[in-house]
C-alpha cells in the first residue's frame, strides 16, 4: 500500500481499471453507467480506438514540439476548428492544457486588448454570482462559487460581479417579458456604480454548468447583455468550457440566441476527455489590437500538445461524421421530457432545467416555499453517492449557497434506455437520499 494520499485529501473513490461507450468498469468488473461523462467531458463516449491511435501516432511522429511552432496534428486541429467549427468571426486560436489556463488567458487578452487600444483606465473584469471558471487565484476568484474558496477568501484578488440569472429564484412579481431586463438592470446597476469605463471584460457561461446547476437564463438576456457590452465598450468573454462542442444541442451554447463573443473559451469537449487541452478562440478586433501593441501571448509549456490536438481533431470528426450535435439535442430533449416525467410532482425537486445534454435538477426541502435543506446534510453528495450504490454516476452540482442540484451530461451517443436507466436510478437515490 502508498505511503503516498491521493487523492490529496481523502474520499472513498472507485478504481476503474476500463472505459468503453457510456460505462466505466471498475476492478471488480462492475459496470457503472456515467451519466455526467466524467466532468460533462465525454462528448464521443469512452474507447474510440482511432482517437487512441491518432494520439499515439502524433506522439510518435511529434512527442513534445514548443507550442508556437508547427506540426501537422496542430495544423489539422486549427484547419477543423475553422473549417467545421468556429464562427467566421472568430479568427485567432490560442491553446492550453485546460479550461482554467484558457480562461485565465482569456481573462489577461481582455485586459492587454483594452491597452493595446489605449483604454488603459479599464483594468477590472466582471463575473458572476453563480458561476466557475477555473482553479487558479484568478478564475477561482472571479467564480461565483463560495465552495470552491474556502480558506482562500482573503488572499483572493478582487473581481466585480453581477448577478447571475436564476429564474426560480428570482424576485416575486417578475415574469416571462420582464425577468431578463431584470437581470440587465442589475449587472447595467453594478457597472455604472464601478464605473463603466474602467471595465475591460465580462465573463460568463451562456448557460450556467454545474455551480448553478444547467441555469438557461431568460429569452432576452443574452442579446441585451451583447448589446450592453457593445455600449460600454467591454469585451464579451463566453465560457464555454462546458457548453461548448454540442453539449446543449447546438455547436455552442451561446448560439441559442443571437450573439456572438469577442473571446470564446473552450475545454472539455474539445478533446472529449482523450486529451488535457484548452482552447481560447477570438474576434480580429481582440487580436490584431494586441498584435500590434507587442504584447506577450505567453504559451503554457503543454498548450497545444501535439497527442492532445491529435485528439481533438478526431473526436470533432467523429462528432461531425456521426452527428452528435444533432444527437445531443434529440437525446437531449428525450432526457429533459423523461426528466420532466418523473420529477413532476416530487415533493422535493423544484426544478428540471438545462439544455440538451446539459441537464439538473434542484432538490428542496419545501417545494412551495423553495427552502434548501441544511448545509451540513450535503444532499446532492448523498443523492450522488446512492446513484453510485446503484451502478450510475451523477455530477454534483451547486456552489455551497446554491446547493443540491445534481447534474447529467453523458456522451452524446446515450440511447434511449440508457436514458432511462440516469432518470429510474435518479428517482431512487433521491428517494433515499430524502424520501419522497
Ligand atoms: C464552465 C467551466 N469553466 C472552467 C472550468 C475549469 O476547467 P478545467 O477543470 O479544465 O481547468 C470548468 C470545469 O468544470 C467549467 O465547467
Amino acid at each position: 500500500m502508498s505511503r503516498m494520499s491521493w487523492p490529496f485529501v481523502a474520499g472513498n473513490f472507485p478504481l476503474i481499471t476500463r472505459t468503453e461507450g457510456l460505462y466505466l468498469y471498475d476492478d471488480s468488473g462492475r459496470k457503472i453507467l456515467d451519466a455526467a461523462g466524467g466532468a460533462v467531458v465525454s462528448n464521443i463516449g469512452h474507447g474510440r480506438g482511432r482517437v487512441a491511435e491518432a494520439m499515439a501516432a502524433a506522439a510518435s511522429e511529434t512527442s513534445y514540439v514548443v507550442p508556437p511552432f508547427q506540426t501537422p496534428s496542430r495544423l489539422a486541429l486549427v484547419d477543423t476548428l475553422d473549417q467545421n467549427w468556429l464562427p467566421r468571426s472568430l479568427t485567432r486560436a490560442h491553446f492550453s492544457s485546460g479550461g482554467t489556463e484558457a480562461n485565465e488567458a482569456a481573462m489577461k487578452l481582455a485586459l492587454q486588448y483594452q491597452q493595446a487600444i489605449g483604454e488603459h483606465q479599464r483594468v477590472k473584469l466582471v463575473g458572476r454570482s453563480i458561476s466557475y471558471h477555473g482553479t487558479t487565484l484568478a478564475t477561482a476568484s472571479i467564480s461565483g462559487h463560495p465552495g470552491r474558496k474556502r480558506g482562500l477568501e482573503s488572499a483572493l484578488p478582487d473581481y466585480v460581479s453581477v448577478p447571475a440569472p436564476y429564474p426560480l429564484r428570482a424576485p416575486e412579481g417578475l415574469n416571462l417579458d420582464s425577468i431578463g431586463q431584470y437581470y440587465l438592470d442589475q449587472m447595467r446597476d453594478v457597472l455604472m456604480a464601478e464605473g463603466a469605463d474602467t471595465i475591460a471584460g465580462f465573463i460568463a457561461e451562456p448557460i450556467t454548468g454545474s455551480s448553478g446547476g444547467a441555469i438557461v437564463p431568460p429569452e432576452d438576456y443574452w442579446p441585451k447583455v451583447r448589446s450592453l457590452c457593445d455600449e460600454l465598450g467591454i469585451i464579451l468573454i463566453l465560457d464555454e468550457v462546458m457548453t461548448g462542442f454540442g453539449r446543449t444541442g447546438l455547436d455552442f451554447g451561446y448560439q441559442h440566441w443571437p450573439i456572438e463573443p469577442d473571446i470564446l473559451v473552450s475545454g472539455k469537449g474539445l478533446a472529449g476527455g482523450y486529451a488535457p487541452l484548452g482552447g481560447v478562440f477570438t474576434n480580429e478586433r481582440v487580436g490584431s489590437a494586441i498584435e500590434s501593441a507587442g504584447y506577450q501571448v505567453m504559451f503554457n509549456t503543454f498548450g497545444a500538445h501535439p497527442s492532445a490536438c491529435a485528439a481533438a481533431v478526431e473526436v470533432l470528426t467523429i462528432m461531425r461524421e456521426e452527428e452528435l450535435v444533432e444527437r445531443a439535442a434529440t437525446q437531449g430533449a428525450y432526457l429533459h421530457n423523461q426528466l420532466s416525467l418523473a420529477f413532476s410532482d416530487h415533493p422535493f425537486v423544484a426544478e428540471v432545467r438545462g439544455r440538451g445534454l446539459l441537464a439538473a435538477i434542484e432538490v428542496v426541502a419545501d417545494r412551495s416555499t423553495l427552502d434548501r435543506f441544511p448545509q451540513e446534510l450535503s444532499v446532492s453528495n448523498q443523492i450522488v453517492a446512492e446513484g453510485l450504490d446503484r451502478g450510475v454516476f451523477y455530477y454534483f452540482g451547486g456552489t455551497g449557497e446554491v446547493r443540491d442540484v445534481v447534474c447529467l451530461g453523458p456522451a452524446f451517443t446515450a440511447t434511449n434506455s440508457e436514458i432511462d436507466q440516469m432518470v429510474d436510478v435518479l428517482v431512487q437515490s433521491v428517494t433515499a437520499a430524502v424520501g419522497n
